[in-house]
């Protein structure tokens, strides 16, 4: 017999027919004459109820099915009598797949936090939060490449291997075949990269850019989804080193179309979540609900189904870094010294001023744009002021900083220039200045960080939640 999805009985499943399904059990409880045991597969967050007549089972049969055990079920679907659900599956033959000491398995039928599923990472995807999240998370992955295919875009797979530093902030992992403890030195007594696998120094790509462009200027539109690391020490509920980003990169847009595009990118993945993540939203929906029944009314966040209705109908408002700074410094929490980091012009906006600006000025989501270029990567394109470059940055509600990007500097003698003045070494990288050597054109792009979008989809407060195994300073485990 051929087994369904448990997605499947409870959406399509006809009563009064034989039915086959596999799961895991969530729970089991009874009474002397019936078990109910609910099942889920993964398939959806709605548990299948498996009802058991304790007459016609062997009773150590029943006595080991516990939480965590995995079976296989055949019986008849018939109409509930319970609310909640519209079928139930009358067991007629249950098979023990693999068993689950109740005194040993973690993962109980009780509240966890997620501090202790975070340890328990291997088993948690077997919770409903987790379920949840990580249908959503390939819900949104599977968005991605269905929007960029409508729009023309061609997947790009970029080197995860590179000798590049794409953003010059030297937070790069190394990686080398050479002895850590005793490499071969050179006369100089450094370690001789010679004879390393490539022959010279080698990292983790910090971003896919530099050859994405690469594409974008002969293919016209591409975008690259992968794997990124970041070395940086940042231990935050929004910082990973290793972490996927999406990267579109197209010749001919300038930073106003770089722009359009993020909003219309953004806007078509929550309303695609909306649409086809309905229970997950829901379930995750009203799990923030219940954390949050003990915190005052203002102190609340807001329905998460609502808040991507919310920014889903916004128009995201868009504003110069320097307009920023000047709204920050007559904020209120900046005169009555609220804020944790500074405000000036020219520093790197901090998380909580992003925060401010989202959250409490414009209670929408907001791009800035025109960063001071000292704080920026040497590719963007610098404006004739001779301050600023044509970045943007795309802030979030309860995130902050979810994209960043810019138009590139298609100059090759202000690129050349500014790469001198930033020490970044032009001979190396050749192959990138060929690009404005031969048929350069105005070009744009950016990078969306794949988990702090997640995060929002899921008004998840952690990073760490997002994806199934994160790394993070000191955690590696598996
Ligand atoms: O702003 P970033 O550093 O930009 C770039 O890497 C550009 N090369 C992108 C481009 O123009 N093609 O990173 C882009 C996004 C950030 O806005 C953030 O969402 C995410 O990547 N991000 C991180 N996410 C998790 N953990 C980290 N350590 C992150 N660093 C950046
Ligand atoms: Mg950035």
């Amino acid at each position: 017999m051929k087994r369904l999805k448990i997605k499947e009985v409870l959406t399509n499943g006809k009563t009064e027919t034989q039915t086959l399904v596999k799961g895991w059990v969530r729970t089991k409880r009874g009474s002397k004459n019936v078990n109910f045991i609910a099942l889920n597969d993964g398939s959806t967050i709605h548990n299948l109820q498996v009802v058991a007549d304790v007459a016609k089972f062997d009773e150590q049969l029943l006595h080991e099915i516990n939480t965590g055990a995995s079976l296989a079920v055949e019986g008849t679907l018939s109409k509930s009598q319970g609310s909640g659900q519209n079928v139930e599956l009358l067991a007629e033959k249950i098979e023990l797949l693999g068993k689950a000491d109740p005194d040993k398995y973690p993962i109980q039928p009780k509240k966890h936090t997620l501090e202790f599923l975070r340890e328990n990472a291997h088993l948690r995807f077997r919770t409903n939060t987790f379920g949840a999240v990580f249908r959503i998370r390939h819900a949104m992955a599977f968005a991605i490449h269905k929007y960029f295919n409508k729009k023309g875009f061609y997947y790009l797979h970029t080197p995860i291997i590179t000798a590049s530093d794409a953003e010059g902030a030297g937070q790069m992992f190394r990686v080398s075949t050479l002895d850590a403890v005793n490499p071969p030195l050179t006369e100089e007594g450094k370690p001789d990269f010679s004879k390393d696998f490539f022959g010279r120094p080698t990292n983790l790509t910090v971003s896919g850019q530099l050859e994405g462009e690469l594409g974008a200027l002969a293919l016209g539109e591409i975008y690259t989804f992968g794997p990124t690391f970041r070395a940086e020490n940042s231990n935050t509920t929004r910082h990973l080193a290793e972490f996927w980003m999406i990267e579109p990169e197209m010749a001919f847009y300038d930073l106003k179309d770089n722009m359009d595009l993020a909003e219309e990118f953004l806007k078509y993945l929550i309303s695609y979540a909306l649409e086809y993540c309905s229970d997950d939203l829901y379930f995750l929906a009203d799990r923030l609900k219940q954390e949050e029944k003990g915190k005052p009314q203002d102190q609340r966040s807001m329905d998460l189904v609502e808040k991507l209705q919310f920014v889903l109908n916004s128009s995201f408002v868009r504003l110069t870094y320097t307009e920023a700074i000047d709204i920050l410094k007559n904020s209120k929490p900046f005169k009555k010294n609220k804020f944790q980091f500074p405000v000036d012009w020219g520093i790197d906006l901090q998380s909580e001023h992003e925060r401010y600006l989202v959250e409490k000025h414009f209670k929408c989501p907001v791009i800035l744009t025109d960063y001071p270029r000292d704080i920026k990567a040497f590719y963007m394109k610098q404006n004739d002021d001779g301050k600023t470059v044509r970045a943007m940055d795309v802030l979030f509600p309860q995130i902050g900083e979810i994209i960043g990007g810019s138009q590139r500097e298609e100059s090759l003698e202000k690129l050349e220039t500014r790469m001198k003045e930033m020490n970044v070494p032009a001979e190396e990288m050749w192959w990138y200045l060929d690009t404005r050597r031969f048929g350069s054109v105005v070009h744009s792009g950016f990078g969306l960080g794949f988990e702090r979008f997640i995060l929002f989809v899921t008004g998840m407060g952690n990073i760490r939640d997002v994806i199934a195994f994160p790394r993070t300073p000191k955690n590696a485990e598996f």
